[in-house]
């Protein structure tokens, strides 16, 4: 079966591990064990829990402690309606393979990760695509989103908070689409992977899986946890989806590591501390972005509500993927260009790694931009 590249994944994989500068890592810079250990305060316990681990599959959907651990964050969830999986990519998937058929309406916003359009197109699905522009702050239309449903569609993919704007739907926004879905029964896929992070309030918006009964929440340890060396994640949802996703998920997961479910488990017991650390991470580090973006006349953007990344225009013509190369080769910089998502034009910065990389990734941007002038 054919499915088009993943752009993101292609360019990540061609320049991550040898720029100097990765101002395009999505992860609120990830912990060591160490510091996980020490945040959860069990270093002097941990040995005890893992060396009587007998290396089996494990638990096959994950362990009850893990799933209980999720369900907390779902006001309504509880451990039957929880599946944990290999990464958000692979809770994404599962629930794509699982309700998309060959010739279902499948409606995607845009920008969004690749794989809620990419992966249903590739299953001969009707794919209408839900731009998200600037002028609305990169938030949903929903007049247009009500006439690409029409009476017919099987799954609308959104993603909340949004990856590459950072824009956030707030609840009653997703109360709207949630209306917009029932009316022709269709399942609502919220990919939530960078939920917890929000810039103001208590950082967390309402999740779909709560607010609708086709609703379905896809999250992760990766991205607001720090955590990604876990590769775990999860999906959350109706006790009958979590159930066909069991069939699915028997053919190409089986089960999580043991190791990565216990320490999943200990990070989102303790993840208030993770989760403020996070915080503090990500508003600092808007603030010197907000701040470099103020005075760099050649570039605009919206600031992001939450999550770790947001869109740059840039004043400059040269396609983005040009930028980004040349960006790289002269000043060891790494963005993200725009064309790999759809959105040329711009370029996409993750913004929650180290400050001082921040900080001198954007100076020698600035050197870069100018250094472009005639
Ligand atoms: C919106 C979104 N969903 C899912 C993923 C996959 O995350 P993971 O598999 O690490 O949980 C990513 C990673 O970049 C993402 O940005």
């Amino acid at each position: 079966m054919k499915i088009r590249e993943f752009g993101v994944e292609i360019w990540m994989n061609a320049y991550e591990t040898t720029c100097r500068y990765n101002l395009a890592e999505t992860c609120v810079e990830s912990l060591t064990v160490e510091q996980l250990l020490e945040v959860a305060g069990v270093q002097e316990t941990i040995l005890a829990e893992l060396l009587p681990m007998k290396l089996t599959y494990g638990a096959i959907e994950g362990s009850d402690r893990l799933r209980d651990a999720v369900a907390s964050l779902y006001a309504t969830r509880k451990r039957e309606d929880i599946t944990i999986t290999h990464g958000a990519i692979g809770a994404n998937a599962l629930v794509h393979e699982t309700l998309v058929e060959p010739g279902d309406r499948v409606i995607s916003v845009l920008p969004t990760y690749q794989q809620h359009y990419s992966i249903p197109e590739s299953y001969g699905a009707d794919v209408r695509i839900l731009r998200l522009r600037e002028e609305n702050g990169f938030l949903p239309d929903l007049d247009e989103l009500k006439r690409l449903v029409g009476d017919q569609a099987k799954l609308i993919a959104i993603n909340n908070p949004n990856n590459p704007t950072g824009s956030l739907m707030n609840k009653a926004m997703l109360q709207e689409i949630a209306a917009i879905a029932d009316r022709c029964g269709a399942y609502v896929l919220c990919d939530e992977v960078y939920r917890g992070i929000d810039q103001d309030g208590t950082g967390f918006t309402e999740s779909m899986a709560d607010l609708y009964g086709k609703g379905i929440s896809t999250g992760s340890m990766s991205k607001s946890y720090s955590l990604a060396g876990l590769r775990l994640g999860w999906v959350a949802g109706p006790r009958e989806l979590i159930q066909a996703v069991a069939v699915h998920r028997d053919y190409n997961t089986i089960s999580v590591g043991m190791i990565d479910d216990l320490f999943a488990a200990i990070a989102l017991e303790h993840r208030d501390a993770i989760l403020a650390r996070s915080r503090r991470i990500t508003q600092e580090n808007l603030a010197t972005l907000d701040a470099w973006v103020a005075q760099e006349p050649a570039i605009s953007y919206i600031r992001p509500k939450s999550g770790t990344t947001a869109l740059l225009k840039y004043a400059v013509d040269l396609p983005s993927r040009d930028f980004c190369v040349r960006l790289l080769e002269s000043k060891g910089v790494m963005f993200t260009p725009g064309s790999v998502m759809d959105m040329e034009g711009y370029v996409r910065i993750g913004y929650a790694n180290n400050p001082a990389v921040l900080k001198e990734g954007l100076a020698r941007t600035s050197e870069f931009l100018a250094e472009l002038k005639p």
